[in-house]
């Protein structure tokens, strides 16, 4: 089993949007038994909001049927975690100042997994919602397709129909 979180700074917005999309990827893969998926906000600035409408409407007409409530990252949730994907530098030093640098080797930034090496910009400024999905989308699937190469032999395949 592996424990993933994703990890931005409202979780209303980008963390969410990682959250339904991997779930749904590794649902279409056969491999969801073998995960653990969460998202979190590295502030309390939007503790216990849902989605941000924006981002909720995109996910929608991209087919997801997703609610979330926001909740702030804990040294907890990154000590019980295997992974945990930041969307930006910001939320890198963020999680690594709340946790101590002893975690660091399990901070990871989502969009690392995309040929650019790129951060995951916040659509609640850039308020581009598609494209973020979009990245979300493409990350997500790379980062699947590393996971399930570089454990192979740990995963539960589902029956698939
Ligand atoms: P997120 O976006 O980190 O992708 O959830 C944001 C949500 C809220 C705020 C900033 C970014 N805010 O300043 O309240």
């Amino acid at each position: 089993m592996f424990s993933v979180i994703f990890v931005c700074l409202g979780n209303i917005c980008r963390s969410p949007m990682a959250e339904a999309v991997f779930k749904q990827l590794i649902e279409e893969r056969g491999v969801a038994q073998s995960f653990k998926v969460n998202s979190r906000a590295t502030s309390d600035c939007e503790e216990d909001n849902p989605v941000y409408p924006p981002a909720q409407r995109t996910l929608r007409e991209h087919g997801y049927n997703f609610t979330h409530r926001a909740r702030q990252l804990t040294l907890a949730d990154v000590k019980n975690a295997d992974y945990v994907l930041v969307m930006d530098g910001m939320n890198y030093e963020d999680v690594l100042r709340m946790t101590g640098s002893g975690y660091a080797d399990k901070v990871l930034r989502l969009g690392d997994y995309l040929p650019e090496k790129q951060d995951i910009d916040d659509p609640w400024y850039t308020r581009d919602f598609e494209r973020t999905y979009r990245e979300v989308y493409a990350a997500c699937n790379a980062f699947l397709d590393w996971i399930t190469g570089e454990h192979g032999n740990a995963f539960q395949y589902d029956k698939l129909n």
